[in-house]
């Protein structure tokens, strides 16, 4: 049988079509505009996200026989806020999950209800890109469009209701509401009455393997696939990409490098740290994670090259960098405020330490190397509550790039494990698809068949001495320029 795994990213969605041996057949992508209304606003437009899904679906199912498609599931950027109406119109704009405009609505939580209090009924605090401060950002903001609302759903939840129209959520997803009380995997009523939100307006729970439905006749016929074929819930774009990588089960840590940087380990346990610095989630397989997210990763690199150099041969500008470890430069890669660890939402980037020999090349390191610094501040994080993870697993459009996993590799001083295909979050999308119809037992065995590592990167000891000396100079940077942000 064939399955469909949908990526549902911000800048673009990519569809991918693999058979019942995890092998892929084909894949496609189409772009959709962010919009950035105010200085870190950002947003997307959902009848966008359904049009070029379908556009995608069309695209992709070409030519192979459509009678073997079996199911459909997802990995969605997460936290975006979608909300329909009565009628299931769009009311707004989708408020995204790299948004800072909640910055008061995330204080009150945090100050006013209170972190202890966030933690217990949530297992996290709240940060400014969560849907929580969002709804009540509109409450306040807008609130003829708050009266309005009849239904609650994340970015990808609004594709599995337009295919299916069974208004469904899962649990890693839901979990980044801060509306899930996440260790019992089930709507927390407190939550939701500070939100000042009715549980009928909140999407039914699902675990990310089960099958929320089938294609809507009309649909079906629209694609020109049988109207059997399943939804499945489908996870979180980063629950997805650890499916993706095989990141199931215990102990397992998966990096992604795509707009946002993220470094997620897998537990069958429950876990929270002291802080709530890093995010604890349901994950995909029906166990837990824990993960921190910088908001720009291989953004950074894009916007320094792009917008900056003017090129998008982003290979060609990293063939001159040689001096790995000791790069005077540095780069706090926070363009968009910065989630883990530093959950604020007014941070910004800069460089710092420059002098008159400073080249090129220096520069585009020390972005690739400020991103794998952020990072390494969550792994700190995990590490303080006794997680040590040897070896990672990498995926994103920054894992293509053979120098930045050699510089993650030495900054988190960990293997970094390459696997076959790198398309973390479709490819997850299409596993839990094969999970929910039936074709595998559950997604411990498909990752265990389907992901194979095809080269591994080690940390050498004398470049993970001097990054050890680097990173120590890069977490003092932070705490003392935050004032002026
Ligand atoms: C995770 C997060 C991002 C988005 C990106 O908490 O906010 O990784 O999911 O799509």
């Amino acid at each position: 049988m064939l399955y469909i795994g949908i990526d549902l990213g911000t800048s673009a969605v990519k569809l991918l079509l693999m058979d019942g041996d995890g092998k892929i057949k084909k894949i496609v992508s189409r772009e959709y505009p962010l919009y950035f209304p105010h200085p870190g606003w950002s947003e997307q437009s959902p009848e966008d996200w359904f049009l070029k899904s379908m556009e995608g679906m069309q695209e992709l199912t070409a030519g192979c026989d459509k009678s073997q498609i079996a199911g459909i599931s997802f990995g969605g950027q997460m936290h975006g806020l979608v909300a329909l109406d009565k009628d299931d119109n769009v009311i707004r704009p989708a408020i995204l999950w790299n948004d800072g405009r909640t910055g008061e609505e995330t204080d009150y939580l945090n100050k006013a209800v209170g972190k202890k209090k966030l933690s217990e009924y949530t297992a996290n605090i709240a940060f400014a890109g969560f849907t929580a401060p969002k709804i009540l950002w509109m409450k306040k903001h807008e609130p003829d469009n708050f009266a309005k609302i009849e239904k609650i759903m994340l970015p990808k939840d609004y594709l599995a209701y337009k295919l299916s129209g069974s208004f469904c959520t899962d649990m890693s997803d839901a979990s980044g509401m801060l509306l899930m009380d996440v260790k019992n995997r089930c709507w927390s009523e407190e939550m939701m009455e500070i939100c000042g939100i009715r549980k009928e307006q909140l999407p039914k729970l699902y675990e990310s393997y089960e099958a929320v439905g089938v294609l809507k006749p009309e649909i079906a016929k629209e694609l020109g696939l049988p109207s059997e074929v399943k939804v499945i819930a489908g996870a979180g774009d980063n629950a997805a990409a650890a499916v993706g990588t095989g990141t199931v089960g215990e102990g397992k840590c998966n990096i992604s490098l795509g707009t946002s940087g993220t470094i997620f380990i897998s537990s069958k346990h429950f876990k929270v740290d002291a802080y709530n610095a890093l995010h604890s989630f349901a994950h995909s397989d029906g166990n837990y994670h824990l993960m921190g997210c910088m908001l720009s990763a291989a953004s950074c690199n894009k916007w320094w090259s792009e917008e900056i150099l003017k090129t998008k041969d982003f290979g060609a500008e990293q063939e001159g960098i040689t001096k790995l470890g000791e790069n005077h430069v540095f780069f706090l890669p926070y363009l968009m405020g910065e989630r883990s660890p530093h959950n604020n939402p007014d941070a910004r980037a800069m460089f710092i330490g420059m002098s008159m020999d400073a080249t090129r090349e220096d520069m585009t390191q020390a972005v690739l190397e400020g991103v794998a610094f952020g990072l390494r501040d969550s792994l700190e994080v995990a590490r303080s509550l006794g997680i040590h993870p040897e070896r990672t697993k990498i995926c994103g459009g920054g894992a293509r790039s053979p120098l930045w996993k050699k510089i993650i590799a030495n900054v988190m001083n960990m293997k970094v494990d390459v696997i076959e295909s790198e398309e973390g979050p479709a490819l997850g999308g299409a596993m839990l698809a094969a999970v929910g119809c039936g074709e595998y037992p559950d997604v411990e065995t498909i990752a265990e068949k389907i992901v194979k590592v095809i080269d591994t990167v080690e940390p050498q000891p004398e470049l993970v001495r001097k990054y050890e000396e680097r990173y120590q100079k890069f977490r003092k940077i932070y705490p003392t320029v935050k004032e002026i942000f």
